[in-house]
């Protein structure tokens, strides 16, 4: 008996089924009215009963472990439509996995930098009205980030335009978000420029606005130093310098020390050993009353940060217009970042 059973055994191990019409025949044969297997349990009645236990469960283990094989046999035929037999040792192709684009890698650093510091994402539309992109920010009706060779206007609708920054979201938060307000909005942003190594008539930015009582530029300027740091290393120091933006007074634009040459100068920070990446400045009282915040409660803060500039320096890219080719042998450099 034991002899049989082991018989059987060897051969649900070895037997090769081609197609389901074999498993089929397999299956008559072991478990069909005068299956082997079947005959098995018929003869069982002779078996001594000191030997009954035993050879039962080696039974009931081969019975158990033909029907597996017959339903895994059958599965394996129908899954894959054909009677072929499959091998299924057989290693499956590994798909390669995609990089994210650099663009995307900046913004999130920024965003985990941000979000340590309380700021939330806000987000908007890239169509815009000319209120939320110029008027509510205090653009006056001559300034030349309105003319038409910087602002993509859509035809026919003067008012209507592709957003030139993203403080139009901010705008958008301003008018629905309670105060105090902490946010950062990044976007595709649009104007009308010549595409070069250094310039593109779409790139992203990352806008902050941070509205409370008693902010002061003593909170702006320790936000940017901490966020500097945070991206380029304990070492970096920054630098403001007065600038002008019609939303912001007084206004800035910051540098960062030079990475690579340690603030000693090199060929990328020309010579000086510091590089800009970011405009910014305290609120404009006009611009809170604009958008119906009592400047005398409330004072705040903003920044504007190119990514494509930011990401220039922090993964060493020469040419803008490598963002936006979706060439794979760029965007492979970018496969062991997260
Ligand atoms: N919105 C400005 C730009 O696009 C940047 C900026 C934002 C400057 C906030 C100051 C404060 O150039």
């Amino acid at each position: 008996m034991k002899t049989k059973i082991q018989q059987i055994n060897d051969e649900i191990d070895s037997i090769q089924l081609n197609s389901l019409e074999e498993v089929e025949q397999f299956r008559i044969k072991l478990l069909g009215k005068k299956g082997s297997i079947t005959s098995l349990l018929s003869d069982f009645r002779e078996v001594p009963v000191e030997q009954k236990k035993e050879i039962g469960q080696l039974i009931n283990l081969l019975k158990n472990k033909a029907i597996d094989f017959i339903e895994s046999s059958k599965t394996n035929f129908r899954s894959s439509g054909s009677s072929e037999y499959i091998d299924l040792s057989l290693q499956h192709e590994i798909n390669e996995f995609g990089t994210r684009h650099p663009i995307s890698l900046i913004k999130n650093e920024l965003f985990s930098i941000f979000h340590k510091l309380g700021f939330v994402l806000s987000e908007g539309p890239e169509i815009e009205d000319d209120w939320h992109v110029f008027s509510a920010l205090n653009f006056p009706e001559e300034h030349p980030a309105r003319d038409m060779q910087d602002t993509f206007f859509i035809e026919k609708h003067p008012d209507i335009l592709l957003r030139t920054h993203t403080s139009s979201v901010q705008v958008r938060s301003m008018e629905n978000d309670k105060l105090p307000i902490r946010v950062i909005c990044p976007g595709r942003v649009f104007r009308n420029e010549a595409i070069s190594a250094r310039a593109h008539c779409i790139f992203h930015q990352i806008e902050g606005l941070y509205i409370d009582k008693g902010v002061s530029f003593a909170d702006l300027k320790q936000t940017l130093l901490f966020f500097s740091r945070e991206l380029f290393g304990p070492e970096t120091n920054i630098r403001l310098r007065p600038s002008f933006f019609p939303f912001t007074e007084p206004s800035a634009e910051m540098d960062v020390s030079c990475k690579l040459c340690g603030g000693k100068g090199c060929a990328v920070c020309k010579h000086t050993g510091w590089l800009e990446i970011l405009g910014c400045g305290m609120v404009d009282p006009s611009v809170l009353e604009l958008n119906n915040i009592d400047s005398k409660v409330y004072s705040g803060f903003a920044f504007g940060i190119g990514l494509e500039r930011l990401a220039m320096l922090k993964y060493g890219v020469k040419d803008l217009r490598l963002y936006f080719e979706n060439d794979v042998r760029f965007l492979n450099i970018f496969r062991n970042y997260l």
